[in-house]
């Protein structure tokens, strides 16, 4: 059977603030590593390398929270540094610069994520989650055992 990801519905029947809170919900969860995700994250090594077994996520793992934040970083930098070269009314100094690398790293982290979605068949599952807002029970038991939805 399967379960929402993301209770966020923005229509005439349901107000705004429901999915607000929806979002909010997930920017918390997104925003904090705990001892599981730190111990994701040292075992990465051993787990592409030796084949060791995952740590059991929760709702996010540790490489989504990571990757949560690197993107709010990065459209931080993109945004401040592309206002400052309007007001600057050039793009040969630094800071635009810093808006180029920008967005090299973030072409990374999509390239990265359309490779999950696209092609790699373990994690392909979670765009259906991303386009319907539900994935299948059994899918995020196997992925995320510590989720409890
Ligand atoms: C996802 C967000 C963004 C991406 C991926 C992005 C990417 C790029 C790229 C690839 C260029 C061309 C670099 C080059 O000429 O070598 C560029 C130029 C520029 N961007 Fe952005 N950008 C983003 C957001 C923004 C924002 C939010 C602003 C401003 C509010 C902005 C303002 C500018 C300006 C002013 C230029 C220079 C245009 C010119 O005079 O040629 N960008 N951006």
């Amino acid at each position: 059977m399967p379960i929402r990801v993301q209770r966020l519905r923005i229509g005439a029947s349901r107000p705004l603030a429901h999915g607000g809170c929806a979002l909010g919900r997930s920017a918390r969860q997104l925003a904090r590593l705990d001892a599981r995700d730190r111990e994701w994250l040292v075992t990465i090594r051993s787990r592409l390398l030796d084949g060791a077994p995952e740590p059991p996520a929760g709702r996010f793992n540790a490489g989504q929270k990571i990757n949560f934040v690197l993107v709010c970083i990065l459209l931080g930098v993109l945004y401040i540094s592309g206002v400052e070269t309007i007001v600057a009314g050039t793009h040969h100094n630094l800071i635009f610069g810093g808006h180029k690398l920008a967005t090299i790293a973030a072409c990374g982290l999509v390239a990265s994520h359309l490779y999950m979605a696209v092609l790699n068949p373990a994690t392909r599952h979670s765009l259906r989650g991303m386009l319907t807002g539900k994935v299948d029970r059994a899918w995020a038991r196997e992925h995320y055992p510590r989720w409890e939805p």
